[in-house]
């Protein structure tokens, strides 16, 4: 039938993976496109709390099948560890549910170390990566000499090639980071270990996924991190390096653009950022406290994969309004309403201004945001809302702020979610 994308707009943890499991109840395959294990993604069913780094969110549903995609760097340490963790907590993982793209590539100890060593060589200037080796595999990519999934597929040259890839970037370490080697032959073993382990899981996903489409079935595809992350629309350098927006979906799956179907934005009812880099509407104080919690409840803004606390603040309509465009985005899931009851008078940025002048639209986008963030000030309402289930028994504020969205975006919000657990949403 079609191709469903799900997108962050904003700097990522918006609850994409709660959105993908909430939409994969009616989807054949759910698919990741792009990133790695620096993706946190959470998703609660009942008394069981899923965290997953790399494999889509959706295979929960046991009718799904999960796919890894080519636009993917894999740490298979991480990946066989998961699989564990999904089968403990009772989801069979096996090679007929879950996919791993030939084309994707690999994520090593020499880019854990990279990675690492850049970072602190960065010193100030630091991006706050999540330290998992993402931006040093995909620059192996890029620079092509990166090391594929379907490499694993023939052990002894494999063995070799993860020899030569640690002693070249030991050369790295040593000369430029002044930063230990690590020992190449070791990880080579470790490695044709891993891949006589995940070589049953490797499979043509591309053809996979089209011959799916063309057979009238649904791809629901699973981006991770957010559209302001994204290496060439958002928030450059601070971003990741791979393209988090919905068109990354038909590079990242290699599809042709004709299948799609809806564009699902999930947007945090406020806005958060882990890591370094501008926030306008960033908040500190009082309200601050109240958005980020105390990390007494499950939910509250400390990163999934690094722990970290989230920054925070009030909602940027602008920065919304310029993801809903470089998506494409068909229509607006708002998560996380049920944290804004008890804030007292709400806000949301409207404009950014400077001097005299408010504008509605970012001049060179997201790059340059210097700018003082111009509000319209919304009623709170007191209530907690995590109960509610339909949209006529929202408070007339909370009512309110969802219509003032949709006014100031021109976008219809078909979901708000009110908690973490899969019945926690209003539908429209
Ligand atoms: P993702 O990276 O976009 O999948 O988001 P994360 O999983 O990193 O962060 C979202 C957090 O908020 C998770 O702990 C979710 O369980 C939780 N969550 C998602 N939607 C809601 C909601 O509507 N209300 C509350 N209170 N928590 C939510
Ligand atoms: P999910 O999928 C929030 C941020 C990092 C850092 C920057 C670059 O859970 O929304 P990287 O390790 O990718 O090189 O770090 O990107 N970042 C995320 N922030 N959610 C994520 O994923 C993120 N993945 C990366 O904090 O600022
Ligand atoms: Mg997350």
């Amino acid at each position: 039938m079609a191709l469903n994308i799900i997108i962050g707009t904003q700097w990522g943890d918006e609850g994409k993976g709660r959105v993908v499991d909430l939409l994969a109840a009616q989807a054949d395959y759910v698919a990741r496109y792009n990133g790695g294990d620096n993706a946190g993604h959470t998703v609660t069913v009942g008394e069981k709390t899923f965290k997953l780094h790399l494999i889509p969110s959706g295979v929960i549903h046991p009718h799904t099948i999960g796919v890894i995609g080519n636009g993917l760097v894999v740490n298979p340490a991480v990946l066989l560890q998961e699989i564990e963790m999904l089968r403990a907590l009772g989801v069979d993982i096996h090679p007929e549910r879950l996919k791993i793209s030939h084309a994707a590539h690999l994520i090593t100890p020499g880019h854990l170390a990279l990675d690492a060593a850049r970072e602190q060589a960065r010193g100030a200037g630091k991006i706050g990566t999540t330290l998992r080796g993402i931006g040093p595999a995909y620059n192996h990519k890029a620079e092509r000499s990166g090391l594929r999934v379907e490499a694993m597929l023939h052990p002894e040259e494999f063995e070799h090639a993860i020899y030569a890839h640690i002693e070249d970037v030991n050369q790295h370490l040593e000369k430029l980071y002044n930063a230990a080697p690590l020992d190449a032959r070791k990880e080579a073993q470790i490695y044709t270990n891993y891949a006589a382990q995940i070589a049953p899981y490797i499979a043509n996903t591309s053809a996979l996924l089209h011959n799916a489409l063309q057979n009238n079935t649904t791809v629901l595809a699973e981006g991770a991190q957010g559209t302001l992350l994204d290496l060439d629309h958002g928030t450059y350098p601070y971003v990741t390096s791979s393209n988090p927006t919905a068109p990354g979906a038909f590079v990242g799956l290699g599809l042709g653009a004709n299948h799609l179907g809806r564009v699902v934005g999930v947007t945090k009812a406020f806005q958060t950022r882990v890591g370094e880099g501008p926030f306008p509407t960033e908040t500190e104080g009082t309200t601050a406290s109240q958005l980020r919690g105390t990390g007494a409840n499950p939910w509250d803004e400390f990163g999934t994969t690094t722990g970290r606390p989230r920054r925070v603040g009030w909602l940027d309509g602008v920065l919304l309004r310029y993801a809903l465009h470089i998506n494409g985005v068909t229509e607006l899931t708002i998560t996380k309403l049920d944290v804004l009851s008890g804030l007292g008078t709400l806000k949301i940025c409207t404009g950014y201004r400077s001097g005299e002048n408010i504008y509605a639209d970012l001049p060179l986008g997201p790059t340059d945001l210097n700018y003082e963030p111009a509000y319209e000030e919304l009623p709170g309402w007191g209530e907690n809302i995590m109960g509610t289930r339909r949209w006529d028994n929202l408070p007339a504020a909370a009512q309110y702020y969802i219509q003032r969205i949709e006014a100031l975006c021109d976008i219809p919000v078909t979901m708000i979610s009110v908690g973490p657990e899969r019945e926690q949403i209003i539908q429209r």
